[in-house]
């Protein structure tokens, strides 16, 4: 799954010498872990807003890269950063104003039960960290994921995140459920049909001595192929998983940070109230900035006996950045840039499925949407997928895939996407759909 339409090297004969010897040298120092994204990777060196630009000065609109969430290169960012990095950058053992003006503007947008905030440099230490405070309050070692999720990267997190592969085996302790289906016709079955998975993953856990320390989900269902719908389906799983003695972790890495257009968090769109919120990716605009958010009295023991230090995460410069993308959300208006602008590209989308038979269901929330890509028998068909982020690529226009069979075109801009980038994005994703 994190090899989703990966670079492969029997490909690099189409590329120019230059481009051949890069990669090379990239090989030979990074060894094989490393993925180089499509059939002709990009050899980017700057961005601006919504765009990329490669060494031939060739622009790229971005509806991949939801990290530069404000866009990229933002000025107001990079000049928080640099005034922050030209006075002072240590760490959170020394007293310094400007964590904890940052902590009070990000716990500000939360619900007023999650009063208190720990920083990292990483989602997959943010889930990592939840990991350990869930498990230490309930005295539980279960997690429920879905069978598609991503968290991240720890050796603790990896064991949770079945879309690493198979390689790296779910841990003993973990259960996976289906994300929940899309079903417009019958939005009321989705929540039950979710919850019904849970509780039997719960009733498993007790069946094997496992008590349960969380249900850790993505809000948006993102690698799983992106499943919003009906707003609120969570809610009778997060009972089911409470009453059972464990904890709700919203994993708001993708969601969060005003994507969904409607919210400020995924988790919003469902009336809940997490008991932990992790956090990244746009969270500092590509500067290394993550962390989680949690109920004070779920922290308490975690806290008092497993002191918690992290040598970059919530330092002055971080601080300053994490500041500066807040503040650059509320004055520009993004959030609803989101709703409205999502809304419009959601709507175009749709009109194309209805118009090619290749593009199935369009799912998603505010600037994150996912669509599918079927074959005429209406089966997942990952090829065409593939072929269609490779075609637009080449037309200048940059998505990813995501989902089960890695056949739902995952498409999330920055926030500051406008009206004319979706006319651009449409347009170019006709004259795609025309060349299949
Ligand atoms: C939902 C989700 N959680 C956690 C992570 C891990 O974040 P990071 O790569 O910053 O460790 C990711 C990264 O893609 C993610 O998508």
């Amino acid at each position: 799954m994190l090899k989703v339409n990966a670079f492969q090297p029997e490909q690099a004969a189409a590329l120019d010498a230059a481009e051949r010897s890069l990669i090379e040298r990239r090989q030979r120092l990074l060894g094989p872990a490393y993925q180089l994204f499509y059939d002709n990777p990009l050899h980017l060196v700057r961005g601006a807003g919504t765009w990329l630009y490669d060494t031939a000065g060739r622009a790229y609109l971005d509806l991949y890269n939801n990290v530069a969430s404000v866009g990229h290169s933002h000025p107001r960012v990079v000049e928080a950063l640099a005034r922050q990095a030209a006075a002072l950058n240590t760490h959170t053992r020394y007293l310094h104003e400007g964590v904890l003006d940052y902590a009070e503007k990000l716990l500000a947008t939360m619900p007023a039960q999650l009063g208190n905030v720990m920083f990292t440099c990483t989602g997959s230490e943010a889930n990592d960290l939840a990991l350990r405070i869930a498990r230490d309050y309930t005295g539980g070692t279960g997690v429920i994921v879905t069978r598609y999720a991503y968290h991240g990267m720890t050796a603790a997190i990896a064991e949770l995140s079945p879309s690493v592969g198979d390689y790296v085996p779910l841990g003993r302790d973990i259960r996976v459920v289906d994300a929940p289906v899309h079903l417009p016709q019958a939005p009321q079955r989705v929540g039950q049909l979710f919850a019904a998975q849970v509780r039997a993953a719960l009733a498993d856990m007790q069946r094997h001595g496992i008590r349960p320390a969380a249900l850790l989900v993505d809000t948006l269902f993102t690698s799983d192929g992106v499943f919003a719908d009906p707003a609120g389906f969570l809610v009778e799983a997060v009972e089911a998983v409470r009453a059972a003695g464990g904890l709700f972790i919203a994993d708001e890495v993708q969601p969060g940070f005003g994507r969904t257009g409607t919210h400020m968090w995924g988790f919003q769109r469902h009336g809940l109230v997490p008991d932990l919120v992790t956090m990244g990716k746009p969270m500092g605009n590509g500067h290394p900035l993550a962390g989680l958010t949690v109920r004070p009295e779920i922290l308490e023991r975690f806290g008092r006996n497993a002191s918690y230090f992290n040598t970059f995460g919530g330092n002055p410069v971080s601080a300053a950045v994490g500041l500066a993308v807040l503040q650059v959300i509320e004055d520009e208006g993004l959030q609803e840039n989101a709703r409205l602008v999502g809304a419009q590209l959601k709507e175009g989308l749709e009109g194309l499925a209805r118009d090619n038979a290749c593009l199935g269901q369009v799912r998603g929330a505010g600037l994150f949407i996912g669509v599918d890509v079927v074959a005429p028998s209406g089966a997942a068909d990952g090829a065409t997928a593939r072929r269609i982020v490779n075609l637009l690529r080449e037309e200048g226009m940059l998505i990813g895939v995501s989902g089960a069979d890695n056949n739902a075109l995952k498409i999330r801009p920055q926030l500051c996407f406008s009206a004319q980038n979706v006319e651009q994005f449409l347009g170019a994703l006709q004259r795609v759909l025309r060349q299949l």
